[in-house]
């Protein structure tokens, strides 16, 4: 009975994938400073948006979203020391009243008064997290990833950004469709972005009311 045995280990192997994956995530790579700047425009960021970073590292995110779009930022971060830094700029820049940070694992984070999302986290990672930021983001909510998609999802807007030292990235736009777009299809259309024109509207639509 070689078949399924074989089956199991490749189970196994998959699992342990996966694990390495999702321990690779934990590791903090900052977010270029131009390409950060690109992601917060990228999502029409203004002073009325809550922008969330989910594993926000040193801080960077929140901090620019707040000194240069003029809006509240949050930054959830599991790492202790990270989270500690944050923490410090935030003192150091008197921008308490702005940017705020919880020493938290995002995978049990309330993201609902969030208005944007930033991820600079790996697909499986961003695959875990999914149900949950459909579930919390309001209609017209964006999420932009930073070269890895959300599985599932299809994005608004795709862009090709390049860092201040010329390296190339990609983001991924997303943007949180009108309920009854979501209601009675596949929930990847929850998430509008699509080739129906219809529902790119309502996206774009969700983007452009803004300004
Ligand atoms: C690739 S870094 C991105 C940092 C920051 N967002 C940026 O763009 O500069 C990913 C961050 O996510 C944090 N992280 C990983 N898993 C997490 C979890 N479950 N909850 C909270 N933070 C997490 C890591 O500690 C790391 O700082």
């Amino acid at each position: 009975m070689k078949w399924p045995f074989r089956k199991r280990l490749s189970a196994i192997t998959q699992l342990q994938e996966s694990l390495a994956e999702l321990q690779k995530a934990a590791m903090f790579v900052p977010t270029p400073w131009a390409v950060a700047r690109q992601m917060l425009e990228l999502a029409q960021v203004g002073p009325e948006d809550t922008v969330y970073d989910l594993g926000s590292g040193d801080g960077r995110i929140p901090i620019l979203a707040a000194q240069e779009f003029g809006c509240k930022a949050v930054g959830i971060e599991k790492d202790a020391e990270l989270f500690r830094y944050s923490q410090q700029r935030v003192a150091d820049l008197n921008l308490r009243d702005q940017v705020a940070f919880q020493n938290a694992n995002f995978f049990e984070a309330d993201f609902r008064p969030a208005t944007v999302v930033t991820l600079y986290l790996l697909s499986a990672v961003n695959g875990h997290l999914q149900s949950r930021l459909a579930s919390h983001l309001r209609q017209g909510s964006r999420v932009v990833a930073l070269d890895f998609e959300v599985p599932g999802w299809r994005a608004c807007r795709t862009a090709p950004v390049k860092s201040e030292g010329n390296v190339d990235y990609t983001l991924h736009l997303y943007v949180r469709a009108a309920p009854e777009l979501s209601r009675n299809t596949n929930r990847d259309v929850a998430f509008a972005g699509a080739p129906d024109p219809r529902e790119a509207r309502v996206g774009l639509a969700a983007v452009g009311s803004r300004s």
